[in-house]
């Protein structure tokens, strides 16, 4: 059943913009997020007078000093004087948390056409401010002195995989390289590198441990940037190009205190998952690409477990067989994911989706599929506490 025989509308991804993802001192959040709004709003051939209502993802947590920019968008335009405009925030997976308060407007009828935007400013701020404002999502951590920061968190993961299900330190090390590689077809990612298996199993000078066996290369960067999508009921005559159908979502949010979640099952990204599926009435068989949060390694190791590619302990597997590797059945991350193409956290979950609506209108340049129907976004805020999954066809 799709949601227009569900709700009484589509809801289509018209256009979208996407800036480059890295250290961009040269950017302010207020330009970042205009030129990212711009862009989309000529690539679905609409005007900003059209616009009825904004949601902007962005996590801030002290990192940017201005903590109210849900109005920044309207800098655009004098025509966005007055649109209702709200920052919506739910950590990493704020920018997910954003379109889909954008599709749920639209399923409401109280608006037509949504804009979009997720951005972040974290690279102005030092190494300090940022591991803090990180640790801001960590029901334990928060407030409290860490060297290790998020990434020792999922370090945790890790360990608590290898304790249950064995070593785990080359299935990391392929799937950072496999992103790598990836990032590499990405115009817009921060470290285009294919860096290859040896130099991401190898601990160095140059990959060193970051935190517990996660090596630098098990973790995204931190970084700058912002996307942009427009969201609408109907089709748009004068759009860039193919518009994109929201085929299914679900959001799941799990208990903060980690004591009360099992680290390595991801549970409310598996509920995300499920709710997304069947709202789209289809499987992970279904699917030809998909776009996950690889804030760490170690996530994307798990989650092909969550998306039901391999059993419970056994997601190694679908590097051995191929599976999410390019030209396998299910690409995973063609964009290079978090680990290459940068996690400015409140910007991550709206590039997933114009990537993959990217790859759906085929127009995602050097990292098109060839053949590319359904693809699935996964997002997720903390550590699999606020989790989005998205599914996006070709109309
Ligand atoms: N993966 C691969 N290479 C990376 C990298 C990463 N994550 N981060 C930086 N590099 C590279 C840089 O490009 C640079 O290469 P160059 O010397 O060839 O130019 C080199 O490593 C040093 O960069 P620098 O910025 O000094 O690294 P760093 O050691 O200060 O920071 C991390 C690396 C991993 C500690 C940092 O990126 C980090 O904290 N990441 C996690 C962010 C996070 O927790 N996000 C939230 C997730 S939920």
């Amino acid at each position: 059943m799709s949601l227009r025989d569900r709700f009484g509308t589509d809801v289509l991804a018209t256009g979208w913009g996407h800036s480059p993802f890295g250290k961009l001192p040269d950017q302010t959040l207020e330009s970042l997020v205009v030129s990212v709004a711009r862009d989309a709003l000529d690539t679905a051939g609409i005007e900003p007078g059209q616009v009825d209502e904004i949601y902007f993802g962005q996590f801030n947590s002290g990192m940017h000093p201005l903590g109210f920019a849900s109005s920044l968008a309207l800098q655009l335009s004098d025509d966005l004087a007055g649109v209702p405009a709200t920052r919506v925030e739910n950590a990493c997976g704020s920018g997910s948390a954003a379109v889909q308060q954008g599709i749920r407007a639209l399923l409401a009828g109280t608006a037509r056409t949504v804009l979009v935007i997720g951005a972040e400013k974290m690279t102005h701020a030092g190494p300090d401010v940022v591991g803090a404002a990180l640790l801001g999502a960590d029901y334990e951590s928060a407030g409290k002195e860490s060297t290790t920061g998020f990434a020792g968190l999922f370090a945790r993961v890790a360990d608590a995989y290898a304790d249950r299900y064995g070593p785990v330190a080359d299935p990391l090390a392929h799937i950072a390289a496999k992103n790598h590689r990836n990032g590499v077809a990405n115009p817009y990612a921060q470290l285009r590198k294919d860096l290859g298996f040896d130099f991401c199993a190898t601990v160095s000078e140059r990959n060193p441990i970051v935190a517990g066996q996660l090596r630098r290369t098990d973790c995204s960067p931190v970084s700058d940037g912002a996307a942009a999508l427009v969201l609408t009921t109907e089709p748009v005559s004068g759009a860039a190009q193919a518009p994109v159908r929201i085929a299914g979502f679900g959001q799941a949010n799990d208990f903060l205190p980690a004591a009360k979640r099992d680290p390595i099952e991801f549970a409310g990204s598996v509920t995300a998952w499920q709710r997304a599926m069947a709202m789209a009435g289809t499987t992970v068989a279904d699917l030809d690409f998909a776009e996950v949060h690889d804030c760490f390694t170690i996530a994307e190791l798990v989650l092909y477990e969550v998306m039901g590619l391999a059993e419970r302990g056994k997601g190694r597997q679908v590097l051995d067989h191929g599976t999410v590797l390019p030209g396998g059945a299910l690409p995973v991350n063609l964009s290079g994911g978090l680990k290459s193409k940068g996690h400015p956290v409140g910007a991550t979950g709206v590039s997933q989706h114009v990537i993959a609506a990217m790859q759906l209108s085929g127009t995602a340049g050097d990292m098109q599929l060839g053949r590319a129907r359904r693809g699935v976004v996964h997002n997720m805020g903390g550590l699999a506490v606020a989790n989005y999954v998205s599914v996006l066809e070709a109309v």
